[in-house]
Formats: structure tokens, C-alpha cells, sequence
């Protein structure tokens, strides 16, 4: 069934966070209609919705009320429950289906179909218990990073194991999922790639950016990536294959590592739109979270083109104060807030988009920056 959305519609979303917020706000543009799933009261997205449904992502009662009010259901986090999305797609339409959640929120799943479409990942042993990560450890070889098959994200879930005899600090890894042991990857750079495809098989990427992690959590996103032509080549290739691969409908973040040889390795996968792409809602002629509504409402979509260099700061909870006590100095930043009352330490409450004509120096105001001191 393919169906074409219009504005005066309404766009069902589960999930309540600053991902559905920005989604919302491009869809109300166009002038559609926003429902959303979401758990707690005064959400991102729930602040800015027309219609909220407060109950857990998995209440089947709430499933079927947000079928019922929606033209198109989209989501905007992968773990959400596998059978309820698969029922919801026999009730509501769901352009984007559930097969792809299904192997975006296991690691085990997701390497294999990114090796099956032909793209390359770290080397990696899938271990169902800590008896066979001992085992079959040495497939890997040291280091390696152990991690949990389900629910990671900003490196929860993880431990980087150095050598056999640190081996049991992976141990209580296997009380949460199955796990996968992956090689150390000696990258240069990180980037990622945003695919997204709509129904008739059109299929666009944003500019390629480059990510810089800070304990884990990204902190900067530069857009265009520092890398080399034929890096970029490849790139766009396997985030490409990979999205032809999976038959994707909306949107795949692929994160990336890239080597000392310019080669790249595919890290992991996310249906849905990503941190590292904000900077498409000023700097682009089309931001990830417009094309994601046109791909899911089945409008054809447009060619992305990067207006200017870019970079993102991701402003985390102890950011909040600094930031705000700035902004009146910098007319050239442009600020999201998320709407989230409590600036916890390193939880996302919004971000600061910089174009500029002198990358090097806004990456280097923005080191030198108090603000991103802790
Ligand atoms: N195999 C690896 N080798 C080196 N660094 C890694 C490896 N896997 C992950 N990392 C680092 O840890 C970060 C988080 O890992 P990732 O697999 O992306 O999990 P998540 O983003 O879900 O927490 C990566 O962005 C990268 O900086
Ligand atoms: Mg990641």
C-alpha cells in the first residue's frame, strides 16, 4: 500500500524527544498535523504537537489511539518493541515498516546485513553468553571493544578490553543482551553519512560531516567532513548500498570510520535522523527532517545542497548557563533548545548551528570556548 500525504493530514510520531520535536516542526511548516507517542507529559516533541498520547511506547491501547488519529506513523528512536511497530503496520500506515528496527536495534543483526550488502565493518565475533567471548576471543584479538547486541547509545554499554586479563570486565556486559566483540579501530576520523529514500526508490545523502566525540557523546559535527575526495566517494557509495540493501523508506544515519588509508569501515546504523545532521536545518537547502517527512509522505524528494562550511555544537545540560549567558554575543550562531526542563550533566538539551566562511576558525573559537569547557 502506498499512500500520498498531504498537508491538513496528520503525522502520527512515537517517540517524544528533540528528534520528533524538529520532525514536527518541519512537517507544521507544510502544515500537517502532529501526533505523538511519548511516555511523559511535557516532552520536545509533545510541547509542539497538536496531539498527545501519554503512555508507554509498547501500550497497545495507545498504539491503536495513534493509529487512529494518524494519516502516516513514523518514529523517531529504534528501540521501540518489534511486535507492536510489526502489529501497528497490519492497523496504521507505516511507510517505513518494522523489519528495518528490527535490525538497527541489534548490533548482532545490523553487522551482518551491513556486511551482506557489501559494505565493510571491523572485524567482530557475535557472542550469546561470556563463555563463548572467551571462546572465540581470539578471532578478534586485542584491543577490542565489547558491546551490548541491544540498547547502547553515547557508549553505554560498553567496555574496551586491553587484554586477556581484563577480559571479566566484559562479564556483567551479558546480564543486559548477547553481545558483539569488535576490533579496535585505529580511525583517523569519524563520519557519518544521512541516507534517505522514499518509496519510488529515490535516493539523496546529506554532505558528508565529521564527528568528534567527547566522552563518548558527540560534541561537534563539521560540515563538509576533513577527508579526502576518494573517501567521500566512498562514503556516499556504501550509505547508498546500504540503504538500497535494506529497501529503506526514510531515513539511515550510517556512522562511519575512516582510515589511515583514506579506506572506511561502516560502525553502526540509525533509522531514523541523527545528531550529526542538525546542521542540514540552516545549512542546507533541504534539512534532514523535511526530506524524512517528504519520504515518508511519499513526495518526491529533493536534492540536498550545502549554502555554506558549517559546524554544530551539541549543547549538553552543563552547557545550558554558558550558553545562554553568550548568545546575545554571537549573532551568527543559530540556537535550538529542546524544551527539556532539567539541565542534567551530558544529557542533550539543544544545539548551536555556526555557518562560516573560515572553518578552521570557528572550530577553533568554539576549542578555545569556555563554554564547551567541561
Ligand atoms: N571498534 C571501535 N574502535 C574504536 N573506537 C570505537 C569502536 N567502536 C566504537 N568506538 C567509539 O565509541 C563511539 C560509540 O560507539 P558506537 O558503536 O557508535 O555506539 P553508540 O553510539 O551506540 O554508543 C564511537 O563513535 C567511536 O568513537
Ligand atoms: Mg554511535
Amino acid at each position: 500500500m502506498m499512500k500520498t500525504i498531504f498537508p491538513g493530514q496528520t503525522i502520527g510520531i512515537i517517540g517524544g524527544g528533540q528528534l520528533g520535536r524538529m520532525m514536527a516542526l518541519a512537517a507544521k511548516e507544510a502544515g500537517f498535523k502532529i501526533a505523538v507517542l511519548e511516555p511523559t507529559m511535557d516532552s520536545p516533541c509533545g510541547q509542539v504537537a497538536d496531539i498527545r498520547i501519554v503512555a508507554p511506547y509498547n501500550d497497545q491501547t495507545a498504539l491503536e489511539e495513534l493509529a487512529e488519529v494518524s494519516d502516516v506513523i513514523t518514529f523517531e528512536f529504534e528501540n521501540i518493541d518489534y511486535e507492536g511497530l510489526k502489529q501497528l503496520t497490519e492497523i496504521a500506515y507505516v511507510p517505513q515498516g518494522a523489519e528495518l528496527i528490527k535490525i538497527t536495534q541489534d548490533r548482532i543483526q545490523e553487522k551482518s546485513a551491513i556486511s551482506e550488502s557489501g559494505c565493510p565493518v571491523a572485524n567482530y565475533v557475535a557472542c550469546q553468553n561470556f563463555n563463548e567471548l572467551v571462546k572465540n576471543i581470539e578471532k578478534v584479538g586485542y584491543p577490542c571493544i565489547v558491546k551490548t547486541a541491544r540498547g547502547g547509545y553515547d557508549g553505554k554499554g560498553q567496555q574496551t578490553i586491553h587484554s586477556s586479563s581484563e577480559l571479566e570486565l566484559a562479564g556483567p556486559l551479558f546480564e543486559h543482551s548477547a553481545c558483539v566483540a569488535e576490533a579496535f579501530v585505529p580511525f583517523i576520523k569519524e563520519v557519518s553519512v544521512i541516507v534517505q529514500r522514499n518509496k519510488q526508490g529515490e535516493t539523496y545523502c546529506l554532505p558528508i560531516g565529521e564527528n568528534i566525540h567527547v566522552n563518548h557523546i558527540l560534541h561537534e559535527t563539521i560540515v563538509p567532513a576533513r577527508i579526502e575526495e576518494k573517501t567521500a566517494v566512498l562514503a556516499i557509495e556504501a550509505a547508498e548500498r546500504i540503504a538500497d540493501y535494506l529497501q529503506l523508506i526514510g531515513t539511515l544515519a550510517v556512522e562511519m570510520f575512516v582510515l589511515e588509508d583514506g579506506t572506511i569501515l561502516i560502525n553502526e546504523l540509525a533509522p531514523r535522523p541523527h545528531n550529526s545532521g542538525h546542521y542540514s536545518i540552516e545549512a542546507c537547502n533541504i534539512s534532514q527532517f523535511h526530506q524524512h517527512i517528504r519520504a515518508i509522505c511519499g513526495w518526491p524528494l529533493r536534492k540536498p545542497k550545502l549554502w555554506s562550511p558549517s559546524v554544530m555544537v551539541n549543547i549538553l545540560g552543563q552547557h545550558v548557563m554558558p550558553v545562554t549567558n553568550s548568545l546575545l554575543k554571537y549573532p551568527d550562531w543559530s540556537i535550538h533548545l529542546y524544551g527539556k526542563q532539567q539541565a542534567k550533566k551530558n544529557r542533550k538539551m539543544g544545539h548551536v548551528t555556526i555557518m562560516t566562511d573560515d572553518l578552521d576558525h570557528t572550530i577553533r573559537e568554539i576549542e578555545d570556548s569556555a563554554i564547551w569547557a567541561e
